[in-house]
């Protein structure tokens, strides 16, 4: 008679355990889901910069179609990849393109055609239009300077 109620006691100690098993696992795998949802926004947007300069990279040139035609003093911005870039066609009849991405803090720079400069709005920085060269304000390095090919159909820019 004892064992019986013994063998009862058993079987309802194992129900509860595996009820108690079952319910931490569950939870376990609801902690993981929660945090998986919570970590991948955060790991996107860390991950983006790279991956944003992992695709800038992957473009070595980019063919400006009908460029050719913009007048001497004018400039044209486009997009290298993924950064904005400038295309200057200056009054003395040369062309010369660089990236618009401001060396101090990223900020995108402007050329100015009757100061004939490029000006950093974000804190003052200055570009020689013609070498990318820093002459003044925080920017610690020149702006890079792309390989310029004007054609009759448009104007093919390539890494140097
Ligand atoms: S970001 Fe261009 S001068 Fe600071």
């Amino acid at each position: 008679m004892s064992e019986e109620v013994n063998f009862v006691s058993i079987v309802e100690e194992n129900g509860e355990r595996n009820t108690r098993r079952a319910f931490l696992a569950a939870a376990g795998a609801a902690g993981l889901c929660y945090t998986a949802a919570l970590a991948y926004p955060i790991y996107r947007y860390l991950a983006s910069p790279e991956e944003m300069a992992l695709s800038a990279t992957a473009v070595t040139e980019v063919l400006l179609k009908d460029a050719q035609k913009i007048p001497a003093g004018s400039v044209l911005m486009y997009k290298f990849g993924t950064r904005p870039a400038l295309l200057i066609h200056h009054q003395d009849g040369r062309w010369i393109s660089m990236t618009a991405v401001c060396t101090h803090l990223g900020c995108t720079v402007q050329y100015e055609a009757q100061a004939d400069r490029i000006h950093c709005a974000c804190h003052g920085g200055v570009y020689d239009p013609y070498t990318g060269a820093n002459v003044s304000g925080p920017p610690p390095k020149p702006l890079t300077l792309y390989k310029v090919a004007v054609g009759d159909t448009g104007v093919q820019i390539s890494l140097t």
